[in-house]
């Protein structure tokens, strides 16, 4: 019994450990930059109705946590085997970018710049989208 509940824990250590190369752009955007993004816009929306002290704390740390693995996933999708040709490198950095200045908003718990910030966060995740991604009619 006891070991059923260690071998979970093992599988999702491996797979946070796996090397850039196993990762797919896919993996990267629906397991990490998804809810980074969505952590960081948190920051500059306002805040839910009777939002308790140590909720909005709890806001702004994932806000901070969120910017930092924007700040890593932009790098890591710089990566050989990751990066595409074009224009590709250009959105990943400025994810990057607005991911430092994102945690620097974050951490002054400063919702109106977190608002500028998480437009241009928008800018650089439709950009590549736009590029790099097919569209289905009506998607
Ligand atoms: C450097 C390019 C690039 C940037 C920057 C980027 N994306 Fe993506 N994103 C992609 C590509 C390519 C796909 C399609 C992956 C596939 O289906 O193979 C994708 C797919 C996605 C998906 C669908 C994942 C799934 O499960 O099918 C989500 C959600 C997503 N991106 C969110 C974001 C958000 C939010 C941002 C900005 C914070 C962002 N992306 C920035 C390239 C990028």
């Amino acid at each position: 019994m006891r070991l059923r509940l260690v071998v979970p824990l093992i599988v999702v250590l491996a797979a946070s450990s796996a090397t850039a190369a196993d990762l797919t752009s896919k993996m990267i955007m629906a397991l990490d930059v998804n809810p980074a993004a969505v952590a960081l816009w948190a920051a500059g929306n306002d805040p839910p109705d009777g939002e308790s002290a140590f909720a909005a704390d709890a806001r702004w740390t994932a806000a901070v946590q969120g910017a930092q693995a924007l700040q890593a996933k932009g790098k890591l999708l710089q990566s050989p085997g990751i990066a595409r040709e074009g224009a590709w490198s250009t959105f990943a950095e400025i994810m990057t970018q607005v991911g430092a200045e994102g945690e620097i908003a974050a951490r002054a718990k400063d919702p109106e710049k977190a608002f500028e910030i998480g437009g241009r966060l928008y800018d650089a995740c439709n950009g590549c989208h736009k590029t790099y991604v097919p569209r289905t009619p009506g998607a």
